[in-house]
């Protein structure tokens, strides 16, 4: 009976052994994966972003600021329509909506607004992300509710929080993304970009400090323990790697440091209205420059300032207005912003670690015009970079 009683608890620990090899080689569930993004076998990667769609009800709602000869047949029909050749035209490898992707106050019911305004980045099949502008909660969701909605829609890669920072991180659509090397490459396993994407809220509830909202202290606290963990991971084995991966930053609301530039001193692109920036300084500018990695930061907002500028080795970009049912000039077209890492090749013909990266914007005219291509940052003095 020992010997029985030995031999069923060797079996019992094979068995014990045999399904926890099993639990860590069994595929993910569907639900819970979350598609890995990386560079291409081309070695880019690239990110559309699609600023302000102001989605309200679909057809039966106008559109603002367009020619006069355009008012009659013109909707929100117009917005997906623009999407959808601006994604089939650029075929990113992600797709980044930085809020204001409904106009509440215009909106009957959020969630299809929701479902409407993301309609062709979900059919297209691409990854996509959402963040929330000063307007989405204007109708039938709260900030939380609407993002607890986005991130069950199909192929989105949104999260509501970052788990590790959920119990004190402000606002709702904090996240970070990480790029990985291409495949079949020595940095395969390894994030080469990573992507911050923060909510920069909507209007201060601050007594004396009114107008629109900031990146909150905890979210700045955030992105500075996550950038530092990043960069851990990038200089840990197998493959160390020297320094920082580059990282670009996403979010709604312009910082006030937008201010330094105009049409004249920005490095491409037009001023053609203020910055609407909270009327308080929050410090997030700095705290990404201390930090490093961030090369770019790009917002939405206002609608007709579509510039990067440079301040202290920071790119500051807009996006430029994407949706007709948003403010914006007539005969000026609607655009979106398209930003394209490459990766460095090195001697053996395998990829490396991020070389360099440019941006353009598509205009929303007979031929999508690309205009403004321009390099944001490159990790060597001599790239020969062809925009
Ligand atoms: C909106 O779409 C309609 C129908 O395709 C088109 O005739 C019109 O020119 C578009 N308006 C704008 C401003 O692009
Ligand atoms: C990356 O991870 C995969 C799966 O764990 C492994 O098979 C592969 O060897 C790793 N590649 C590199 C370059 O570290
Ligand atoms: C750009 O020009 C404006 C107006 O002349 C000036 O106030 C601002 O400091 C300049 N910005 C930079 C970054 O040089
Ligand atoms: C810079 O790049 C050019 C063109 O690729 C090359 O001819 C030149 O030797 C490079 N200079 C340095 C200092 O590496």
């Amino acid at each position: 009976m020992v010997g029985d009683r030995r031999r069923s608890s060797l079996f019992d620990f094979l068995l014990f052994s045999a399904s926890l090899l099993c639990l860590c080689l069994a595929p993910i569930p569907a639900s819970a994966h979350r598609r890995k993004l990386r560079f291409g076998v081309d070695g880019e990667f690239k990110i559309l972003q699609v600023a302000d769609m102001h989605f309200a009800n679909g057809a039966t709602t106008r559109c603002l600021d367009v020619l006069p000869s355009q008012k009659a047949h013109c909707s929100d029909v117009n917005t997906t329509v623009f999407m959808s050749r601006v994604i089939a035209a650029e075929k990113p490898d992600l797709i980044v909506f930085t809020g204001d992707n409904i106009f509440g106050f215009d909106v009957k019911d959020a969630v299809k607004s929701l479902n409407a305004a993301f309609a062709p980045a979900i059919a297209s099949k691409i990854p996509w992300v959402a963040i929330l502008g000063n307007h989405d909660q204007e109708s039938t969701l709260t900030r939380q509710e609407l993002m607890n909605h986005i991130v069950k829609l199909p192929n989105t890669l949104s999260q509501v929080n970052p788990p590790e920072a959920a119990h004190y991180i402000d606002g709702f659509g904090n996240y970070n993304l990480q790029i990985h090397g291409a495949a079949d490459s020595s940095l395969q396993n390894k994030s080469v970009l990573n992507l911050y994407l923060l909510d920069s809220g909507d209007y201060s509830s601050v007594p004396y400090m009114e107008g629109y909202d900031w990146v909150k202290t905890s979210q700045q606290f955030w992105f500075d323990r996550t950038s530092k963990r990043l960069q851990r991971e990038y200089n840990a084995k197998p493959n160390p790697q020297q320094g920082m991966a580059p990282g670009l930053a996403y979010f709604h609301i312009p910082l006030p440091e937008f201010w330094s530039f105009d049409s004249k001193n920005a490095t491409k692109g037009v001023r053609q209205e203020g910055t609407s920036s909270a009327s308080t300084n929050s410090g997030f500018f700095t705290t990404m420059v201390a930090r490093g990695d961030v090369k770019s930061v790009f917002v939405g907002h206002d609608h007709v300032n579509d510039f990067c500028g440079k301040l202290k080795g920071l790119n500051l970009c807009y996006g430029g207005g994407f949706g007709y049912h948003a403010y914006g000039k007539a005969g000026w077209e609607r655009r979106a912003r398209v930003v394209v890492a490459d990766l460095n090749k090195k001697r053996s013909g395998k990829w490396g670690d991020v070389k360099s990266i440019r941006t353009w914007k598509r205009l929303d005219d007979q031929h999508l015009s690309v205009i403004d291509a321009q390099l944001l940052w490159s990790n060597s003095a001599n790239v020969s970079v062809v925009l």
